[in-house]
């Protein structure tokens, strides 16, 4: 896997320089301590420092191993210790753990998906993102809830990232109020930012190295700002998905996707926590890393600073158990505050159990497609066109030229296993100049196979799905005239160089194409549930556009984030990820947030599930890749709905201490040991308990019943019925069936009974489960309050 070689190839780096491996025996560890609730203790960095004396030998020693004081999201520090120093700090009054910091790498979430399937190489994000995105125009179509929320310039949303680029436009405060007086945060000085690059837009920006550079060693300053300036366009990017100001004819390089581009919460305030770095000596389109102590010391940071929301386009290649999840423990620190905290559901589909974020205190946010392409057909000279996507800027002369597959004009010897990828250095120049090279995709990077048909000679290049990849056709800017196809079309193609002497073909300029069909469906690399963690829990939440969006770039990057090799700047840019949907949710929650200013955070996310739409543009069931109906593991409760959400008629609202009894239901009893003792289990409420806007049955065997409420936030009068959808082999029913309300704000509970019908169902025990969906809902006039329901059986 890259991420190991990546850390091996940093061993071996410290090995050659003897000084700094010595120094780096000690390994980074979080010391926590209990008694959050009571604040008896003094938490500051002296009493941090004074434990850490008391292990060290001299002061000099303590101060230059500690790392970061955490005030708001646990209460502790991390320091640099050896495993004895760790061990005695253990044994000391008032701690109740000490965990080595994995140096989990966490990353941003943009599409490095084929990455971590194994199936296209060392990765190249996607890019594609956001903006102006028609979804977004939708939900700019809601002026009313745009306006009644003002447009979010109450609410502050931080984001956990990797910078901004405060200069870009989508970040004017041109027009707007005074910064909100509840902000404690602050405008971190350092390369190239300091307190001018702060306005009444960006209110604050802070970046956390430390974690990284005891990792790593100090930051290549080549390679990215000692400071919250981002230099690569992810953050800016996310940042601008959730608040950027209308820009109008803001368009990706080459012209796509030109139109007005918006955040989703236009007059929101955003502090930016810059967490994640470059990995060193890599270019940025081979990622980036954000350590875990980085991440928690940002967290606790925008906990305490003020902020209302936090959008975290983060992720873990794969599940994290509770434990060890620091956005998770964290995120419920956050939820103590009341923060709602969106996360990305991850990039590792369409994998089954591949999502991460997966804490029921979380929304879970994955990737889907819009109504917006951009086409780019093939003209075969038999007059046949085979279409086509690329957001290529560079166009072919208007003639046909040879068309050839990879295999016909490559060097000899190249291993059978390497043919037709269009791999570094694998095709023959005398062969492929002056013609048209189709390269397959499943071994190697997008763009770099481009980059070596144009070393080649060739004219231009078609990128072809595998059958694996299916419809699944990538929209990159290539830098010679290019377009990618589908696994049908690369068949068309294969047929027709196969029948024809003297094959020719044109690629057309790509073009920008809205309301396409159908849309949304969900984008192939968001990951898929059933949830790896946490059995009594369905994830994702739901599904936001987070396939080819244009918003803001950094001034610094090229559209490919091929730090070496692309030299072109943009100002705008597409991108894809679930990095992408986050932000989108994000900004639906802070204008929900400023409508609804009493709600909690599970009101909100509770809002957004209950109404989120199942049904795409065609009238018909939403779909993932495969073009069949999707499951709730790919949209959870489908695509979120900003409007509707505004007016859910119900919520399933929760607690801060709800979720930590769950912690404890669930059998993690350590989890918040710092925070809360879990009470008896024979007091504990069962998992499935947890009021959650969806329900989650795993194995089971005949009936179960399981407790729902529900709070009043439409009418004062009303009268809610039940209805059910579920499949052949179990049923749902309600006690009662009728909810009747006679005020707002008014409570009331019910039982919903899943029943087998099958008898036993047989199910592969070592494996992961079966699941089958079904749902319920209660339905008064316009409002429809609708739960998913995903059950296996023993
Ligand atoms: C940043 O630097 C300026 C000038 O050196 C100083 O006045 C200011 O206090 C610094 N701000 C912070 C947040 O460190
Ligand atoms: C901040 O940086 C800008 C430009 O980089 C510079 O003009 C300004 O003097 C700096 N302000 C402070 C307070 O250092
Ligand atoms: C090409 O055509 C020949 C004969 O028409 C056939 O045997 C061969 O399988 C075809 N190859 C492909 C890749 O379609
Ligand atoms: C929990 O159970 C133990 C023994 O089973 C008992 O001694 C203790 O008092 C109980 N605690 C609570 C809070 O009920
Ligand atoms: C299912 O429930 C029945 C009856 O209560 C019990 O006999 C059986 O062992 C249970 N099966 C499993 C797999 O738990
Ligand atoms: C739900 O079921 C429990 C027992 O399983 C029962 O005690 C409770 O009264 C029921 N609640 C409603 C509203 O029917």
């Amino acid at each position: 896997m890259a991420i190991k070689n990546i850390i091996f190839a940093t061993c071996l780096l410290l090995l050659s320089a003897l000084a700094s491996c010595t120094k780096n025996t000690n390994q980074i560890y979080i010391v926590e301590f209990g008694g959050y609730e009571t604040q008896t203790q003094l938490h500051d960095e002296n009493v941090h420092l004074s434990y850490l004396l008391s292990v060290k030998e001299s002061e000099e020693e303590a101060k230059g191993s500690f790392v970061y004081s955490y005030k708001h999201s646990m209460k502790g520090f991390a320091a640099l210790l050896s495993k004895e120093e760790a061990k005695k700090m253990s044994e000391m009054e008032g701690v109740v753990s000490v965990h080595k910091s994995k140096g989990r790498m966490y990353s941003l979430q943009t599409t490095r998906s084929w990455q971590f399937v194994g199936l296209e190489g060392p990765l190249n994000p996607n890019w594609g993102d956001y903006q102006e995105s028609s979804s977004l125009q939708k939900i700019n179509n809601g002026q009313d809830l745009l306006s009644r929320a003002k447009y979010g310039q109450h609410i502050i949303v931080g984001m956990i990232d990797n910078g901004v680029w405060p200069e870009s436009k989508s970040f004017s405060d041109e027009g707007m109020g005074p910064v909100p007086q509840k902000w404690k945060g602050i405008c971190q000085n350092g390369t190239a930012f300091n307190s001018s690059h702060c306005n009444r837009k960006i209110i604050g920006a802070r970046y956390y190295l430390q974690g990284y550079e005891s990792q790593f060693g100090p930051l290549n300053e080549e390679e990215d700002y000692k400071s919250a300036r981002d230099k690569d366009g992810h953050g800016t990017h996310t940042a601008s998905i959730v608040a950027g100001r209308a820009v109008p004819s803001a368009s990706a390089i080459g012209g796509f996707a030109r139109g007005t581009a918006v955040g989703g919460a236009p007059m929101a305030r955003i502090a930016i926590y810059k967490a994640c770095w470059p990995i060193k000596g890599k270019s940025k389109d081979q990622g980036n890393v954000c350590t875990n102590v980085d991440i928690l010391k940002a967290m606790d940071d925008a906990i305490g600073d003020g902020v209302d929301v936090l959008s975290i386009s983060i992720g873990y290649k794969a599940p994290i158990p509770y434990k060890e999840d620091v956005i998770g423990k964290a995120a419920l620190h956050a939820i103590r505050k009341n923060i709602v905290v969106a996360c990305s559901a991850g990039n590792s589909g369409p994998l089954p159990q591949s999502l991460s974020n997966i804490a029921p205190w979380i929304i879970t946010v994955g990737a889907s497609t819009v109504d917006r392409s951009f086409v780019a057909p093939i003209k075969l000279q038999d007059g046949t066109i085979i279409q086509g996507r690329s957001i290529t800027p560079v166009h072919m002369a208007n003639s046909f030229y040879p068309l050839v597959l990879a295999r016909e004009v490559e060097l000899p010897g190249l291993p059978a296993k390497d043919s037709g990828f269009c791999l570094d250095n694998s095709l023959d120049p005398n062969k492929a100049k002056g013609k048209i090279v189709v390269c397959m995709r499943g071994e190697g990077e997008r763009l770099k196979k481009g980059l070596e048909v144009e070393r080649a000679g060739g004219v231009g290049f078609i990128l072809g799905n595998n059958e694996i990849l299916g419809n699944d056709v990538p929209c990159d800017p290539h830098f010679i005239p290019a377009t990618a196809v589908s696994y049908q079309n690369v068949l068309k193609l294969i047929h027709y160089i196969n029948s024809s002497s003297n094959p020719m073909a044109y690629i057309l300029p790509g073009t920008t194409v809205l309301n396409t069909k159908p849309a949304p469906s969900v984008a192939s690399f968001s990951s898929r549930g059933p949830n790896a963690i946490d059995p009594n829990i369905l994830k994702p939440d739901i599904i936001a556009p987070g396939v080819d969006i244009l918003a803001a770039w950094s001034a610094e990057d090229g559209p490919t984030r091929m730090t070496y090799q692309d030299k072109r700047v943009v100002k705008y840019n597409i991108f894809s990820g679930t990095s992408m949907s986050c932000p989108h949710v994000s900004a639906a929650a802070i204008l929900l947030k400023a409508m609804h200013p009493t709600w909690t955070s599970a009101a909100i996310r509770s809002a957004l599930i209950t109404t989120a739409g199942t049904i795409d543009n065609t009238g018909n069931p939403l779909t993932d890749e495969t073009g069949n109906p999707a499951t709730p593991f790919a949209i959870g409760a489908g695509h979120f709905n900003p409007v509707k959400a505004a007016d859910p008629g119900l919520v399933y609202d929760a607690s801060y201490m709800d979720y930590l009894v769950y912690t404890c239901s669930f059998g993690e009893t350590q989890y918040f040991r710092a925070t809360y003792n879990c009470p008896n289990s024979s007091s504990l409420p069962e998992p499935t308990d947890l009021n959650y806007p969806s329900i989650q049955i795993h194995r089971l065997n005949g009936t179960k019943n399981i407790k729902r409420t529900v709070t009043n936030v439409g009418k004062s009068t009303s009268v809610y019925m039940f209805s059910a959808k579920s499949p052949e082999e179990f049923s749902i029913t309600a006690t009662p069936n009728i909810l009747e309300f006679n005020h707002v704000g008014q409570k009331i509970s019910f039982n919903i009974t899943v029943t087998a019908k099958m008898g036993q169902i047989p199910n592969n025990y070592y494996g992961p489960a079966r699941y089958y969906f079904g749902w319920y809902a209660w339905t008064h006039q316009n409002h429809v309050v609708r739960s998913q329901v995903a059950v296996s059986f023993t």
